[in-house]
Parts: C-alpha cells; structure tokens; sequence
C-alpha cells in the first residue's frame, strides 16, 4: 500500500460526512443492502453511510485505513442498535480466519485496491458457504464514449481521489472465486449491485 492513500482518504472524511444526509447513491444502497443478519463484515466502511441499512440483529466488523473517516464512523454508530467493532487496517493486508462472517459489503472500494481480485478471493474464504457477498461499486461504463472519457481521466482520478475510475467489476467478480449470482447497473453502467456467494 502506498503510505499516502489513507491520508488521501482522510481528507474526503468531511465530505462523506456531509453525504449522510443527502446522499445520490442511498437508493441503490438499498437495493441491495437488503436482508443482512448475523456478523457482517464491512470492508472499506468509511463514515458509515450503510448504517441505516443493518437490522439491529448485525454485529458488524467494519475496517479501514482511514482514522478520519473510522472518527465519524464512531460517532455515528452510537445512534445505531447494532454491535459494531471498528478495526483501523488495510484491507488488502487485514486477515480473518475462514468462515468468519455471514455477510461481507462493500461500496465503493474496489475501485481502490491495488490487487481487488486478491480481496474478492479472500471474501471467498472469510465468507461463510451460506452466506453472501453484497457489492455496490462504480466502475468502467456500458457507453462507449463514457468508457473512453474513464479511461482518459483514470490517473487523474487516481491522483485526485485515490480510486480507478476504469475498472469493469463484473468481469473482476467473474474472474475471482465468488459465485457470481446476479448484477444491476445503473447510470450507462457505471454503477454495479453484484449479489455473489462465497
Ligand atoms: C470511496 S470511499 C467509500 C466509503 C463507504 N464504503 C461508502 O460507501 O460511503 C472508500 C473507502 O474505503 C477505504 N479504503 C480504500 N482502500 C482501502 C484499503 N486498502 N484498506 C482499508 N480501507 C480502504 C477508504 O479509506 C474509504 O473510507
């Protein structure tokens, strides 16, 4: 991992924060953030914006690098019935033993990884073999001339924001070990709900 990424990351932490009450992308949370009981883990959590989507029933594992954003996350969780516990690490580096969660999120972060095929495999093996993998994630677009205009800006997003812009998520859950259920796109494809199982 480069040393500057999490810092990058805290300096979006106000801005996610912000996003808690008017946030574009909490209707395709909710598709697919359905029906999650038991331990969930949530990789890449950020502020926490998933909350509102965990039955009370949920004891969350959330992780990041980001202390910033991990900061509001606390915060935030304290409005929450739900156990939470929020672990300050790298994800491409982070391991838990095999069958550990029922469900695994995450959105919006494997536009982030340097090896995301490592980590959707590693869902594989953390995952419990009834449980399942929910992913909301933005990546390379359905329309050409998008797909062209992603490609082209994909180091400057790297440089600004520290994400690809230019990644086809399906052909990565497709590639990993993950049992690819079904998907949904959105925005000339550019966001992807991926339901997978383990
Ligand atoms: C685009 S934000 C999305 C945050 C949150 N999942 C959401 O939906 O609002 C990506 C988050 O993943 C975290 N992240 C990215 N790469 C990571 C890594 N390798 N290890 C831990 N956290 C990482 C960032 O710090 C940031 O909080």
């Amino acid at each position: 991992m480069q040393n500057s990424l999490p810092k990058k990351f805290d300096k979006q932490a106000n801005k996610y924060n912000k996003l808690r009450t008017h946030d574009k992308t909490f209707k395709y949370r909710q598709k697919i953030f359905q029906d999650m009981h038991g331990e969930v883990l949530e990789v890449g959590i950020g502020v926490g914006l998933n909350f509102p989507l965990y039955n009370r029933d949920v004891e969350l594992t959330g992780v990041d690098f980001s202390g910033e954003m991990l900061k509001r996350a606390r915060q935030a969780a304290k409005e929450y019935p739900f156990k939470t516990t929020l672990i300050q690490e790298d994800v491409e580096t982070i391991d838990f033993p095999e069958n550990s969660f029922d469900v695994i999120v995450s959105s919006g972060t494997l536009c982030g990884y340097q090896n995301p095929l490592d980590v959707l495999n590693n869902f594989q093996k953390w995952c419990r073999p009834e449980g399942k993998i929910l992913l909301l994630e933005h990546g390379i677009s359905s329309n050409k001339p998008l797909a062209w205009l992603q490609k082209s800006l994909d180091p400057l997003a790297v440089k600004m924001v520290g994400c690809h812009a230019n990644r086809d998520i399906s052909g990565l859950v497709k590639s990993s070990k993950l049992n690819f259920a079904r998907e949904e796109r959105y925005l000339a494809g550019n966001v992807y709900l991926i339901w997978a199982k383990p």
